[in-house]
């Protein structure tokens, strides 16, 4: 007996030939985007931005501001104007960074995007071996990425922790600030370099810090910083934070943009909850997305997420033999996740000035320990 065939829609015949042409347009415009990101990335790595927002050049200034070749600064230029990053003056021959420019594209505000650009050619650094694993399974191991993912990374976060995670993000978490203020020990998992951990600890220095990442080239760069600000309540040890100390325990664990891409994030989340007294906070900020697809269809930044997911950090994960939740984990699982690892409590906010990202703010259930000096 011969099985019958799935009953399918008619093929439309007729080609929407306007449609057609509209997403062709659409497809250039990925296309040019992504060349473009390439050009701001060189333009931040080179200093030709900050070159050209100190005021207007014609090409040949700009390169010798700039200390760069002639030639390649012209071509530059040239991509910059028709894209609409710089104006060009034709009868002047002179080049033009507007101040609104200039924020999204120099200076160490969050604002700064340019960092961002660099991440295209960072996370497109292993197309081969991510073409394979689609083929094969697997993935990308961080090995891989690094060092330059770690400095990706940096640039990405340190403006907005800088703007944004004393003043804007801990004031989400309750009376975590007062109990800081107080002193009480406090861990920072998948610190990478550590510019949270060293922030937290400039602010409260009753309280103390430690920060954990498996990348020694980001513990490296942690420890460094902690001794240009010259602190002695911080201190950064390379370590799976699978196998994070539990005693003496945690008043505070905090895991920024760490989470989804754990090899085994149940297991990391168990191990913070394991690691805090009773009572004890879990400020996790992570991506904001929902877990479901249809949910995300109208998110403009969904496009983005789920690919650095595909390119880093589903595939991170994935190399580990790991879950693989991938950038997109969403709010509901996260929630979920949360409270099989046994916390209550769960709070979401958004990230002022961050549309990517969202704060949870979970606790261990349990009365706080009696105040008691942190070390
Ligand atoms: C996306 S980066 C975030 C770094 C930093 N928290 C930030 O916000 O800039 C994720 C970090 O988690 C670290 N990481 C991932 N899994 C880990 C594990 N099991 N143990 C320790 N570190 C881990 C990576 O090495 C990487 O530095």
């Amino acid at each position: 007996m011969t099985a019958t065939p799935p009953q399918q829609a008619p093929a439309r015949t007729e080609l929407d030939t306007e449609r057609m042409e509209r997403f062709a347009g659409r497809v250039q415009e990925f296309v040019t985007g992504g060349m473009l990101s390439h050009l701001i990335g060189i333009g931040h790595r080179t200093g030709l931005f900050d070159a050209l927002a100190r005021g207007p050049a014609t090409s040949s200034e700009l390169a010798d501001r700039a200390g760069l070749n002639k030639r390649y600064v012209r071509e530059w230029l040239g991509a910059m104007a028709t894209g609409g990053v710089v104006e060009y003056d034709a009868r002047t021959l002179t080049f033009t960074l507007p101040p609104e420019h200039a924020l999204c594209l120099t200076g160490t505000r969050s604002t700064n995007l340019a960092p961002f650009a660099t991440g295209v050619a960072v996370l497109g650094e292993h197309l081969d071996e991510l073409t394979t694993a689609f083929r094969e399974g697997g993935g990308v191991p961080y090995e891989r990425f690094r060092p330059r993912f770690t400095e990706l990374m940096d640039g990405m976060n340190r403006g907005l922790f800088d703007d944004q995670l004393v003043d804007g993000i801990l004031p989400l978490t309750g009376d975590l600030p007062a109990r800081l203020a107080e002193g009480i020990r406090v861990a920072d998992v998948g610190c990478g370099t550590g510019h949270t951990t060293v922030l937290l600890a400039a602010a409260y220095p009753a309280s103390t810090f430690v920060g954990y990442d498996f990348a020694g080239d980001a513990v490296g760069r942690a420890r460094a910083e902690a001794g240009e600000y010259g602190l002695d309540n911080v201190s950064f040890e390379v370590l799976d934070v699978t196998r994070m100390p539990v005693d003496p325990p945690f008043d505070a664990v905090f895991a920024f943009d760490t989470i989804h891409d754990q090899a085994e994030p149940a297991r990391v989340l168990r191990r913070v909850f394991e690691a805090l007294t009773p009572g004890g906070y879990f400020v996790m900020m992570d991506t904001r997305a929902a877990t479901d697809l249809v949910d995300n269809l109208d998110n403009p930044n969904a496009p983005l997420l789920y690919s650095i997911s595909t390119l880093h950090c589903m595939t991170v994960s994935l190399a580990q033999g790991g879950a693989g939740l991938g950038t997109v984990w969403g709010e509901q699982l996260a929630r979920t996740m949360l409270t099989d690892a046994g916390f209550v409590g769960t709070e979401v906010h958004e990230v002022p000035d961050d549309p990517l990202d969202s704060v949870f703010v979970s606790r261990k259930p349990g009365e706080p320990p009696a105040q008691r000096t942190a070390g």
